[in-house]
């Protein structure tokens, strides 16, 4: 759906119809990579996030002042900051579950929750929103599974109520999907019948049942034991290189440091500095960075 392209009338609606240009010129290479195994590092050509001066208030709180931040398609950007930086809020906005005061978002050169009419964004329709979160995974910390639908169920709902597939493609493709996230054989088991990491594997599985042009991971592994997590990183360390946009909240350090493109430390909802890995966990700029991860991370730690 082209919400832009009829509303070129505004600064806004030019701006985001140009970039809409850039995934649709990139199409034919798109055509000849889909063939590959998702294991496989292959150029992505969907899943560019544009996130432009986002405010966000709770009553009077300011919890997002003015927040931008690009991913490319296929991008790893891993957001990280203090408890109540606004690192959930962002991720929210990004897929509209909450709304924004001010700036905008866009998804491959299209609105999120918005459409541009004379001068203003108008927050679309309930239905149109729900077409657009079929295009956004998210996998929250509490995994959020159906408890009376077994692994598969869980995995092949969406694709049957929101896109009409027909059960048996969709069964073919939800084992699929749990094959590549190890749980091929526990398709059958109900979540109180998996452990966490398991259950959190599922989410993953499930989120990608749509196909969506990018993954947001808010800490997907802080409910889990200890033992459990690196189970979890791992999938996500494989989804990093498939070529999907992934957008990850995690105080995992260590995982931020060997899969991240894009190291984003957020504080009192705004983005400090963003780098590399390598600039951020070892060159940091601001002071404010510094001072956290001086608290963040094990004295051993080293980038
Ligand atoms: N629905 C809400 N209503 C009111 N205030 C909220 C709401 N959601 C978040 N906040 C506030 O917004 C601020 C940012 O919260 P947010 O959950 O985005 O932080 P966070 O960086 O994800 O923190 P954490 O690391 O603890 O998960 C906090 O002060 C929080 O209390
Ligand atoms: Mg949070």
């Amino acid at each position: 759906m082209s919400i832009i392209a009829a509303r070129k009338d505004s600064a806004a609606a030019a701006k985001v119809a140009e970039e809409k240009q850039a995934p649709a010129s990139a199409a034919s290479p798109a055509n000849t990579t889909t063939a590959q195994p998702a294991s496989v590092n292959r150029p992505a050509t969907r899943g560019q996030v544009d996130i432009t001066n986002v405010r966000k208030s709770f009553g009077t709180t300011e919890v997002l002042k003015g927040v931008s931040l690009s991913v490319p398609p296929g991008g790893v950007a891993v957001i990280v900051g203090p408890s109540g930086s606004g690192k959930s809020t962002l991720l929210r906005t990004i897929n509209h579950l909450e709304k924004v005061d001010g700036g905008y978002i866009t998804i491959d050169g299209e609105l999120v929750g918005y459409e541009v009419r004379g001068n203003k964004l108008h927050e679309l329709r309930e239905k149109d929103i729900l077409k657009q979160r079929t295009h956004i995974g998210m996998v929250f910390q509490s995994f959020n599974l159906f408890p009376h639908l077994t692994a598969l169920e869980n995995v092949i709902e969406a694709p049957i109520v929101a896109q009409k597939r027909s059960k048996a493609e969709a069964r073919k493709r939800g084992l699929e999907l749990l094959d590549r996230v190890g749980l091929k054989d526990r398709a059958d088991a109900y979540p109180r019948q998996l452990s966490g990491g398991q259950q959190q594997r599922v989410a993953i599985a499930r989120a990608l049942a749509l196909d969506p042009k990018i993954l947001l991971f808010d800490e997907p592994t802080s409910a889990l034991d200890p033992e459990l997590v690196n189970e979890v990183l791992d999938v996500i360390r494989e989804l990093a290189k498939s070529g999907t946009t992934l957008i990850v909240v995690t105080h995992e350090m260590g995982f931020a440091r060997d899969v991240a493109d894009t190291v984003v430390f957020m504080d009192q909802g705004q983005i400090v500095e963003s780098g590399t890995p390598q600039d951020i966990f070892a060159n940091p700029r601001e002071e404010r960075t510094r001072s956290f991860f001086s608290k963040v991370i094990e004295p051993a730690f080293n980038i």
